[in-house]
C-alpha cells in the first residue's frame, strides 16, 4: 500500500517490448487494467465471502498491508490472512471499491489507487446495527518479467524519488542491431526506425512528436523524460525541436534521463550513420541531464558525441560496464538511480 505521488514524474520512452510482453501496449493496456481491475475486486469478494484461498490471487508472498493502527504493518500473505480471517471471523459484510486510478510505470507495471467502503452487518446483540469502514488501497502490479529496466524504476519508487508513465512505440519494426539477442520480439518504434538518408520519413517524426504532445497535455505535467536507445533519441530531439518552435515557452519537461542514446541520425547508402546537425549545435539542450553510457555498447561513441553537445554544466555521465541495456544489477542500478535522483533535485530545486 503506498502513496503513488512521487517527487518527480518522468515519461518512460522503450521502443521494445521487454521479453514476454507479448502484446502490443495498444491492446494489453485495456486488458491490464481489466486484470488490475480484478485483482482488487478480488479482494472484496475473499473477505465478503469469507474464502480466503482467494487472497492469494491479491496478494504476493511477501506483500505488506496496513489496515489499521492496532495491527500495525503486516508482513506477508500469511499474517496478512490470519488477521482478516480473524477480525472477520463471524461478521457479515460488503465491500466495494469505487474511486480507481492505474498508472503505468512500465510495459508490465502498474500503479493503482482505489476507494475502498466497507460495511458490517452487526450479528448477535449487535443485529440491525450497521458500521461502514473507509478506505484506500494502493496496489503495485508488477508482472514477473518487467525488462531490465525494471530495477531501476522500482529503485527510484520506493522513496518517491520518482514515478514513470510508460509510453510505447507504436509502429512495428524489424529488431535494431544487436537487439535480438537482448530482447525477444515483437519490436516498436515512434517512427520509422533507422530512417535512411534517400527516404523522407518526416512525417513519421512528426507524428512521433505529436503523440508525446499529447500525451503531456493530457496526463501531464511530467517533470522529466526517460528514454533508451531509439526513445532516447526521440526525448532528445522532440526537446530540441519544441525549444526552437517555442522559444518563449517552458520547455515541456525540466529534465532529462537518455540511456545508450545516438543523436538523431539517418543511415547513407554504405548504412554509415549520418548525424542531423541541426540538433547538434551546442546549447541545443537547455534542461539539466543524465547520459548513462554502456562501456561495452555499439552505440557508446553516438551516445558520448550526445553528451558532448548538451551544456556541460547540466548534463552529468554515468558509465556502466554493459552493452545496449538499462543495466538491471544492483551495482550499475544503484549508480543510475543515485544521478537521477540528483537530477530530480536539480530540476525541481535548482
Ligand atoms: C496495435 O497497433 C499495431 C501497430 O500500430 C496494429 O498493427 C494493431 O492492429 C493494433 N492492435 C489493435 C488491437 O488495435
Ligand atoms: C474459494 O475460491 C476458490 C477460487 O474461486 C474456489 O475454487 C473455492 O472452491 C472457494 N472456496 C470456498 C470454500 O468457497
Ligand atoms: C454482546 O455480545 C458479546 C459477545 O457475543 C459480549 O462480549 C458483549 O458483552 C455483549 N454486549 C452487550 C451490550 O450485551
Ligand atoms: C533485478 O534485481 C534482482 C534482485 O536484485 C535480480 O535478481 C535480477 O537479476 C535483476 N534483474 C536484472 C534484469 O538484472
Amino acid at each position: 500500500m503506498h502513496n503513488p505521488l512521487a517527487v518527480c514524474s518522468f515519461l518512460l520512452l522503450l521502443p521494445l517490448s521487454p521479453s514476454n510482453a507479448q502484446q502490443p501496449l495498444n491492446r494489453s493496456l485495456d486488458l491490464a487494467i481489466v486484470e488490475i481491475q480484478n485483482t482488487l475486486n478480488t479482494f472484496s469478494i475473499a473477505v465478503d465471502t469469507h474464502n480466503f484461498t482467494l487472497l492469494s490471487d491479491v496478494f504476493t508472498p511477501d506483500a505488506t498491508a496496513n489496515f489499521d493502527d492496532s495491527h500495525g504493518e503486516l508482513a506477508g500473505l500469511v499474517s496478512i490472512s490470519a488477521v482478516l480471517q480473524t477480525g472477520l471471523e463471524g461478521l457479515r459484510s460488503w465491500h466495494a471499491l469505487s474511486t480507481q486510478v492505474v498508472a503505468f510505470s512500465g510495459p508490465r507495471e502498474a500503479r493503482t489507487t482505489s476507494y475502498l467502503q466497507g460495511t458490517f452487518f452487526g450479528q448477535g446483540n449487535l443485529t440491525g446495527q450497521i458500521f461502514t469502514t473507509y478506505g484506500r488501497v494502493g496496489v503495485e502490479d508488477y508482472a514477473e518479467d518487467a525488462g531490465s529496466h525494471g530495477n531501476l524504476t522500482r529503485d527510484l519508487g520506493k522513496d518517491h524519488s520518482a514515478s514513470f508513465i510508460y509510453v510505447g512505440g507504436e509502429i512495428s519494426c524489424d529488431p535494431g542491431p544487436g537487439i535480438e539477442h537482448i530482447y525477444e520480439g515483437p519490436y516498436y518504434s515512434y517512427y520509422n526506425w533507422p530512417q535512411r538518408l534517400e527516404t523522407d520519413d518526416q512525417e513519421s517524426v512528426q507524428s512521433a512528436y505529436d503523440l508525446l504532445d499529447d500525451i503531456i497535455s493530457t496526463e501531464g505535467p511530467f517533470d522529466g523524460i526517460l528514454g533508451f536507445s531509439h526513445g532516447a533519441t526521440l526525448a532528445f530531439a522532440f526537446l530540441v525541436q519544441h525549444a526552437r518552435k517555442h522559444p518563449y515557452e517552458p520547455p515541456p519537461v525540466r529534465c532529462a534521463v537518455f540511456v545508450c542514446a545516438m543523436p538523431p541520425f539517418r543511415l547513407g547508402g554504405n548504412d554509415e550513420w549520418i548525424y542531423d546537425q541541426a540538433f547538434l549545435e551546442p546549447g541545443a539542450l537547455a534542461i539539466p541531464s543524465v547520459h548513462v553510457v554502456g562501456k561495452s555498447d555499439f552505440v557508446l561513441e553516438h551516445s558520448l558525441k550526445l553528451y558532448a553537445v548538451c551544456d556541460a554544466a547540466r548534463a552529468r555521465l554515468v558509465v556502466h560496464g554493459k552493452g545496449h541495456e538499462i543495466p538491471g544489477d544492483k551495482e550499475n542500478v544503484a549508480l543510475m538511480a543515485l544521478a537521477v535522483r540528483e537530477l530530480a533535485h536539480r530540476a525541481m530545486f535548482g
